[in-house]
């Protein structure tokens, strides 16, 4: 039994192993991989972006001759990207053409309160919401989602995500790939039927791996290098991807940006929610040659390919990574400390209670530096070899990660996180400081079936 099983399933009862027969036959690599298009703001002024967006059901190719519908932003799936500059702010209008309720969270967006897209704050069907992103922040990738109460981790599984990446003058500065060279990635798992149906069920049961949409594709890149933005879009599950020849590449950011200096890696383990930016050479291949990104955390059943590259031209190159990528704000030196354990027996919980919009788990002042403890232990009602992995997500901060299982942080730990991974056992620390809006957030497992279940937070921040 795959230790995902139990816990996904407990959300979808229906789900089973049989039906994996019923599932699409992947053809590896039958799909050219789009680059997901950039939104156009339908108004610009002094000081803002205004977009609108419909969302609404669409009819799409994710295994090749297959059509699907699925839920998206605008008609595309995974939705469009938006590029926004730090200090202009971008106003969405939010339709909702679908039949169920919504919420838009902006994923590690600075944001008030009221445009956070909170659980119960939701955009009935036929209605329209405006949602206000200041972009106060330093360059990051971040992602925009559902986060409907109950409803998240199906909507976002339907289609429901899409890019949102902010850059600003410092990231700009440097010489990393641009342009068509700076590509987003956007990794999550799918079950598509042998009729076309997008099943949302259980992680083991979700055989095709999809890139910006596409299942499998293979994506022609020059002989040189590019800057591949690495999201984990999936609802319940996480990733081991690597080169398939093992070589190495650069990561130079993770969810809140640049990382201080580049950090070399062969292999990167995520969970949903997370981004890695990464610079990959593929100066090193042969015009005509190819090489897999590869999921090494694939169950048995499943193929472990992720995405075929294949080098097809040569082309000039000025771009380059720097010994120094940006500057890291202060570390915060946290006072108040706080303890979160996260279970899923008999109730997907944290600190033994599940999401209740009402009740405030945890009372903060702005400007408030605090320390952490996230403890993943099972309760004693769980079955002895049950093993299960959360994925902790605060809203408005990022944080530092100070201390795993104790000792030293893990290879992907680094930089400004707003998610991080808990594998069975596991104990971090991580440190914020609560600013700038007072309001009321939340903090809960990225494991969307998780937060669907409940196992959610809510934190208010109180003015000073
Ligand atoms: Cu991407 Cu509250 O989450
Ligand atoms: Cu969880």
């Amino acid at each position: 039994l795959f230790p995902w099983d139990r816990v996904a399933a407990l959300g979808n009862p229906a789900a089973g192993p049989a039906a994996l027969a019923d599932a699409a036959p992947a053809a590896p690599f039958a799909h050219a991989m789009p680059v997901p298009r950039v939104l156009r703001p339908v108004r610009r002024t002094h000081t803002a972006d205004h977009y609108r967006m419909h969302m609404r059901e669409a009819d799409v190719e994710i295994v090749k001759g297959l059509t699907s519908r699925v839920r998206t932003y605008e008609g595309t799936f995974p939705g469009p990207t938006i590029r926004a500059r730090s200090g202009r702010e971008v106003v969405i209008r939010q339709t909702n053409d679908l039949d169920v309720p919504t919420a838009v969270h902006l994923h590690g967006g600075h944001v008030l309160s009221e445009h956070d897209g909170l659980p119960m704050d939701t955009i009935a069907p036929g209605d329209s919401r405006l949602y206000r992103y200041p972009n106060t922040q330093r360059a990051s990738s971040l992602w925009y989602h559902d986060h409907a109460h109950h409803l998240e981790a199906e909507n976002v599984f339907k289609g429901l995500h899409g890019q949102y990446l902010l850059t600003d003058r410092e990231e700009r500065r440097l010489p990393l790939p641009r342009g068509r060279y700076d590509v987003p990635l956007v990794i999550r798992d799918a079950r598509v039927e042998s009729d076309g149906t997008l099943k949302y069920t259980r992680p083991s049961d979700c055989p095709n791996m999809l890139v910006n949409g596409k299942e499998r594709p293979y994506f022609q890149v020059a002989a040189r290098k590019y800057r591949l933005r690495l999201y984990n879009a999936c609802a319940n599950r996480y990733f081991r991807l690597r080169l398939a020849d093992g070589s190495e590449f650069t990561q130079i950011g993770s969810d809140g940006g640049l990382l201080a200096e580049p950090v070399r890696q062969t292999e990167l383990t995520m969970l949903g929610g997370e981004r890695i930016d990464v610079v990959v050479d593929f100066s090193r291949y042969p015009v005509g040659s190819s090489v897999v990104l590869e999921n090494t955390g694939a169950l048995p059943t499943e193929r472990p390919e992720v995405l075929r590259f294949d080098v097809v031209r040569e082309a000039r190159d000025r771009s380059r990574v720097p010994d120094r990528l940006s500057e890291l704000p202060p570390m915060p030196n946290g006072t108040v400390e706080r303890e979160f354990v996260l279970q899923t027996f008999p109730e997907m919980t944290i600190n033994g209670v599940t999401y209740d919009p009402n009740r405030a788990d945890v009372v903060t002042t702005v400007g408030s530096s605090e320390v952490w403890t996230i403890r993943n232990i099972e309760s004693a009602v769980a079955p002895p070899d049950f093993h299960v992995w959360h994925s902790f997500h605060t809203h408005l901060v990022m944080f530092r990660v100070l201390e795993r299982n104790g000792g030293p942080v893990g290879p992907t730990d680094v930089g400004l996180k707003d998610t991080v991974t808990l594998g069975p056992g596991e104990e971090v620390k991580i440190a914020m400081t609560w600013g700038e809006y007072a309001g009321e957030y939340l903090f809960h497992c990225h494991q969307l079936g998780h937060s669907s279940g409940g196992q959610m937070g809510r934190i208010d921040v109180r003015a000073r």
